[in-house]
């Protein structure tokens, strides 16, 4: 079974009422590849609003989500308040919030076990930033990421594996098709050694930063590329272009 393509929107903390509607109606009325699996990932304020406006084919995600049930954990969402908004998706471990939140791979990690223990699927981030790439630490920075969280989980069936490299993201400096395809395969094949054969077959690992209407393309044929995770592109129109990257 060949992987079903995904295309993700991360909208980040970017738009208003008045955006996100002009998103929701233009991706309402586009006309989008069938074969294509879509979620996009708006500011939690706005959760409700896309999920109850947006054409059903399309799921919607939370940006993050936290690892603990209920309680007090000011500013938190949990993983039961999405399920009861019908958000069925998570991102986790967007280099953002590595970054910027200090975030380690311990929490990432937990959080995603929280997210799948409540079958919140998750769209799981890793990459490495340049000064890493440039010490040619690229896969260990990667698999060391996946494998705090396999250390966590055994099923793999609803997790998507996003490729970030940090220095691609909102610079418009795309990953070259052999950088992305590269990184692609290394991870495919710590999946087929550390987890199982069948879990790397059938994992999608879609690829992140500065993907475009222009270089969608040329990315998607690389074998191990199975679709996209769209930042800055997936507030504009050109998203419906990059959703249809394979017609
Ligand atoms: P850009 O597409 O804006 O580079 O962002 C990528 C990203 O971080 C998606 O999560």
């Amino acid at each position: 079974m060949p992987r079903q393509f995904f295309v993700g929107g991360n909208f980040k903390m970017n738009g208003t009422i008045k955006s996100i509607t002009d998103i929701i109606n233009n991706l309402n009325n586009a006309k989008l590849d069938p074969n294509v699996e879509v979620v996009v990932a708006p500011s939690s304020l706005y959760l409700l609003l896309v999920r109850e406006h947006l054409r059903k084919e399309i799921e919607v995600a939370a940006q993050n989500v936290y690892d603990k049930p209920n309680g007090a954990f000011t500013g938190e969402i949990s993983v039961e308040q999405l399920k009861s908004s019908g958000i069925n998706w998570t991102l986790l471990g967007h280099s953002e919030r590595r970054v910027i939140l200090q975030e380690d791979d311990k929490f990432v990690a937990s959080k995603t076990k929280a997210a799948l223990d409540g079958d919140v699927s998750v769209i799981l981030c890793c990459g490495e930033s340049l000064e890493q790439r440039e010490a040619g630490k690229t896969i260990e920075v990667v698999n060391n990421q996946l494998k705090a969280v396999a250390a966590e989980i055994k099923d793999w069936s609803k997790i998507v594996i996003a490729y970030e490299p940090i220095w691609a993201i909102g610079t418009g400096k795309v990953a070259t098709t052999e950088q992305a395809q590269e990184v692609h395969a290394a991870i495919r094949e710590w999946l087929k050694k550390d987890v199982s054969p069948e879990v790397a077959d059938k994992t999608r690992i879609i690829y992140g930063g500065s993907v475009s209407e222009k270089n969608c393309k040329e990315l998607a044929k690389q074998p191990d590329v199975d679709g996209f995770l769209v930042g800055g592109a997936s507030l504009k129109p050109a998203f419906v272009d990059i959703i249809n990257a394979n017609q």
